[in-house]
């Protein structure tokens, strides 16, 4: 790691979390994710699918989870390296630098969180830079391919949280395999979706939700408790 080219972030009390200054970078989803993900308290086990600089795993981590979280960039692996030595954790992360069609088997796990690549390939221009344009655009793995390893690693109570703009709302509803459906479906602004998917058959609750109101709020406080 040049230390000029990535940034040291501290997003929660006692958390370190390197990004690259100009790559892809977290954002607000993030903490919203892992705060709806915790409400109902802090999953023993999670796997976060596309965990780019580690940031949800690092949140989960830090209240408690053991975590295995994965990214098929290898760039990932110098950033983990020093928020997992410098960082006080409650729980573990298992960094794996490995494409998400890679764990589809494994143990099952209380909570999976993801935010996977915004858009379809060839929907748009993408950066010349692959690490860049792995964060934003499907490459080996489809949002379905995510949907399909997350459900298939849930423990029978688990949840799995994803989180895409409300353009790809469809597709993932689409790839929800047989024996899921989706619990609650939580429009946030007009930008981005959440959706809860969770084992058997159900409606989902929809909700529509302030991108600066008090729930978001509420959501990364809960993140960063
Ligand atoms: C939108 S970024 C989200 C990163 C991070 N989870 C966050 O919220 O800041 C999507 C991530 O998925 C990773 N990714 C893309 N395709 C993947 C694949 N086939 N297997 C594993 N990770 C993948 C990218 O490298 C990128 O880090």
């Amino acid at each position: 790691m040049t230390q000029g080219d990535w940034t040291r972030d501290t997003p929660a009390p006692g958390l370190v979390v390197p990004q690259p200054r100009k790559g892809f970078r977290y954002g607000s989803e993030a903490f919203w994710l892992v705060g709806l993900a915790t409400e109902d308290g802090v999953p023993a086990t999670a796997l976060d699918l596309g965990t780019g600089s580690g940031i949800m795993a690092l949140l989960l981590a830090r209240l408690g989870a053991n975590v295995e979280a994965v990214d098929v960039r290898p760039e990932w692996r110098a950033g983990w390296d020093v928020a997992v030595a410098e960082s006080a954790l409650a729980g573990s992360v298992d960094f794996r630098t490995a494409d998400v069609r890679d764990v589809a088997v494994g143990p099952s796990v209380d909570c999976v969180v993801s935010n996977p690549p915004f858009f379809a390939a060839g929907s748009g221009p993408a950066p010349q830079d692959g690490w860049r344009s792995t964060a934003r655009f499907e490459s080996t793995a489809t949002v379905g391919a995510f949907v399909g390893v997350a459900c298939g690693r849930l423990s029978p109570v688990g949840s799995a949280w994803f989180v895409v703009p409300v353009e790809r709302e469809g597709d993932l509803l689409a790839a929800v395999p047989t024996g899921f459906h989706a619990a609650r479906v939580v429009r946030v602004g007009v930008r981005r979706v959440i959706v809860e998917l969770r084992k058997g058959m159900g409606e989902a609750a929809v909700e529509v939700v302030d991108d600066r109101g008090d729930r978001v709020v509420g959501w990364y406080a809960g993140a960063t408790r």
